[in-house]
This record gives C-alpha cells, structure tokens and sequence, in this order.
C-alpha cells in the first residue's frame, strides 16, 4: 500500500553522509524566477505612529472561500516585523503610473525612514495604508504566517478591496520595470526589425 508523503521540508535534501549539498545559488536563483513575469504591489502597514511601505511581487491569491492572499516578506524587512505586530496589511497593485513608488519602496533605508510620507495615501479597513490611484488594493487582516526560508509566507484574508475602472499595470520582467505596451513593442520589434531601406511603421 502506498504512504503519503510527510508535510514539511524535503529531508531526504539535507547533506549528510555522502550526499553533497544541492548547487542552488541565490543569484542564478533569482534570474530563473526573473523569467516570471509579475505585477508590482507594495505592501502596507501601520501601527500607530509607525508605518511601512515594500514592494512586492511574491504576492499570489490563495482562497476565495475564505478569502485569502499571500505575501512573501523577506524575515529582514521591516515590513514583515509591522505586519505581525499591527495584525494587519494591505496590497496595493501599481498602475503604470506608480513606477516611481515601486521604485522609491525598493530602496533599502534606515529604520526611521517613512517611504510613505511622499506617497498620498489613506487608511484601510484595516487600518493599512491604501495608496491614491493604485490600479486595485487588498486589504486584509492577518490570517497566518508561515517560514518559508529566508522569507515569511504572510496569509491574509481580505476585509476590502476594489480595481480601479481602467489604467494599466507596471510590470517586472528579467529584474526590470517594464509596461504592458513596451513588451508588446520588443516583441514586434523581434519580429519586424527596423528596415532601413523601406519605409516601415519605426519610421
Ligand atoms: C519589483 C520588486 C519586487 C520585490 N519583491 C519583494 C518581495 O516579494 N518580498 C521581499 O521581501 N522583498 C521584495 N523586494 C525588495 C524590497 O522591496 C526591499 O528589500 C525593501 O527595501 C524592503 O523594505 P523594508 O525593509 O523597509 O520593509 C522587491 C523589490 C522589487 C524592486
């Protein structure tokens, strides 16, 4: 009769005796899931006085009865820390638009930075931030956390949320910031490359 599989880490990975540790380097990690086209959010907290703001984009939907979402901090963010302690969280998905905040919310900082004191915001349900004009938001009380490595899977179930009517997503591709309509450019550039001889639609 077959057995389940046990739950949890993969033991039969772990070095021992004979066996070597698998090659898996976080930077060639990072490029192959690089490969994996994403939106960007950035993901919000406040307790108080306190505030934090990361982008994200290991964020997935889990349940829809429950509702729930994840979200996959890094053990070190500061994010992560106010998260826990605040009980709640919200994701909010950039518009094209909001590059600028994916890009100001990446940015490593000291701990008494406030990303959010540039960035118009109100309070959530929750009592997270919800940024003006994102292209929708998640708003969610924390359901649960679990390890995950050097990350924490962050479980939210979701108290609001809302898309906004139009607009376009920023998207991250290859460790870059790209958009809808420039990845439909390079691919017709791949496809139709500039003639210089002929008049084409590049001009
Ligand atoms: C496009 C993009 C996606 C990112 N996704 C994540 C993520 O899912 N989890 C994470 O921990 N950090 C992610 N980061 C890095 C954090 O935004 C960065 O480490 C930030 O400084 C953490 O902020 P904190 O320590 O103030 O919370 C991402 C960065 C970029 C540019």
């Amino acid at each position: 009769m077959a057995t389940a599989a046990a739950p949890g880490p993969d033991r039969s990975a772990t070095p021992g005796p004979g066996r070597s540790a698998p090659a898996i380097g976080p930077r060639q990690l990072r490029r192959t899931l690089g490969q994996f086209a994403t939106g960007v959010t950035v993901v919000t907290a406040q307790l108080g006085e306190q505030r934090v703001a990361m982008t994200a984009n290991a964020v997935s939907s889990v349940s829809l009865d429950p509702p729930l979402v994840l979200v996959c901090p890094d053990n070190r963010t500061r994010t992560l820390a106010l998260i826990k302690e605040a009980g709640a969280f919200a994701i909010n998905i950039l518009s094209e638009e909001q590059e600028w905040i994916g890009r100001h919310c990446a940015v490593r900082e000291t701990a008494a930075t406030d990303r959010l004191a540039i960035v118009p915001h109100r309070i959530g349900r929750s009592g997270a931030p919800i940024l003006d004009g994102c292209l929708a938001y998640l708003d969610c009380r924390l359901w649960a956390d679990y390890p995950g490595g050097d990350h924490t899977i962050v479980v939210g179930e979701v108290v609001d949320h809302k898309a906004a009517s139009g607009g376009r997503p920023v998207l991250f591709y290859g460790g870059r910031f790209t958009s809808l309509v420039e990845a439909a450019l390079t691919l017709l550039r791949t496809h139709h490359p500039p003639n210089p001889m002929a008049g084409d639609f590049w001009g």
